[in-house]
Formats: C-alpha cells, structure tokens, sequence
C-alpha cells in the first residue's frame, strides 16, 4: 500500500472535526487526493450502523455494541479505506480501532486486548501511519458539548467517570505506541494544534 492513513481520536467535543478540516486544506494544498471519512457512518450500510449504536433507545449488550462498530469498520476498511490507499491517496479519518478499545475497552467492560483483537480480525491488521490524539479532560470535553448542542447520543450521555476512562484508555493506547501517536492538547489554540499537526505530517509525505 503506497497511501497514507491519518486517524484523529479523542474524547467527544476535542475538536477532531475540525482538526480535520484544517489539515484537509493544508494536504490538497500539496497536491495530496484526500479521502476524509469517518467511523461510525462512512458507508451507506455503516450509516445504518450508527443509527442503530448511537440513536437506538434502550440498552445494547457490550459485546454486541463492541461487534456493530467492528462491522461498521470491517465494510468502511473494506470498500472505502484500503481502495483509497491502494490508489496511493491519503485517508484523513475521524475516529478508528483506538474509540473501540477507549470507549468499548477501557470506558466499559470488555478486554480492551480483546477489543483491539476484534478490530484488528475485522480489519485484516490495518493499523494506521498516524494517529493524531486530541487531548481533553471530562470536564471540558462537557461543557464544550454542553454549549454546542441541546442532545446527547448514547455515549456522550455517558457520566463523567465515564468519560475520564476513556480518556485514559487513550493515553495508554498512545503511551504503548509513540512512533504510531501524537498526542496533543486539546485546550490550546486551534492554530497552533493544526500547526504541529501539519509539522508531523509534512515529514510523511513523499
Ligand atoms: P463521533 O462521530 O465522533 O460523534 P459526533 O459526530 O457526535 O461528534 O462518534 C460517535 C460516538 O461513537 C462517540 O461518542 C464515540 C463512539 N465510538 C465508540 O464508542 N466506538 C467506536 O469504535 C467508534 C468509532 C466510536
């Protein structure tokens, strides 16, 4: 595979889309073909995934929850991602493997080991080139989805205690792989975050 797979990660609210967005821009600038996508939702089956995992009233077992993003995945992979960067495109994408092993491993029950596994078998092993993690604590991350929007989905209704699991299922995700990681703080300026972004892509590109 001659393309580039960039995922952001991050607590709901660190601003990923709009990190995404930025480095977007700045990669066509160069001359890059980006395919900007997302998990959960990047194909039209996936879109009925998320549906059903972030909208659907009621209680989802979390073994079944963790397998519903696995397959969501499995497709997006499959029929968006590997085309993408067998063609030698960049694939600039919003959340990947690293949200089910935080949210689905450390946020809930299950083996976060078992958890990587699953994406990993439902992927056939495609880890991404970088991984841009942005960096906030619970309680920011609230009041910034607080004053954005009026409803919660299913994950982000979550308590704080919560939310302070993920966030530390990510630091330990990018403690255990650095040369895969960059993790950067979230609070600080947009601009200066999309700098230091663009700074660890530029030294990827051909
Ligand atoms: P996201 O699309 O980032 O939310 P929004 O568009 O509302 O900002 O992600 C949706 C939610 O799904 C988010 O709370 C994290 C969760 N999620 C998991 O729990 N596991 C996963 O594997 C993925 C990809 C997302």
């Amino acid at each position: 595979m001659a393309g580039l797979f960039i995922t952001l990660e991050g607590g709901d609210g660190a601003g990923k889309s709009t990190q995404a967005a930025l480095l977007e821009t700045w990669l066509r600038e160069q001359g890059e073909t980006v395919v900007r996508t997302r998990e959960p939702g990047g194909t039209d089956l996936g879109a009925e995934i998320r549906t059903m995992v972030l909208h659907r009233r009621g209680h989802i077992a979390p073994r079944a929850e963790a397998l519903l993003y696995a397959a969501d995945r499995a497709h997006h992979v499959a029929t968006v991602v590997r085309p993408a960067l067998d063609r030698g495109e960049v694939v600039l994408q919003d959340r990947y493997l690293d949200s089910s092993v935080a949210y689905q491993g450390a946020g809930r029950v299950l083996d976060p080991t078992e958890v990587r596994e699953l994406s990993l078998w439902a992927t056939g092993d495609l880890l991404p080139d970088l991984t841009v993690l942005l960096d906030l604590d619970e309680s920011s991350s609230r009041s910034r989805l607080d004053a954005a929007r009026t409803g919660y989905d299913r994950l982000e209704a979550e308590p704080e205690s919560f939310h302070a699991r993920v966030r530390q299922g990510f630091l330990d995700l990018a403690e255990a792989e650095p040369e895969r990681f960059a993790v950067l703080d979230a609070t600080r300026p947009v601009d200066d975050i999309a700098a230091l972004v663009r700074e660890r892509v530029a030294g990827m590109l051909n």
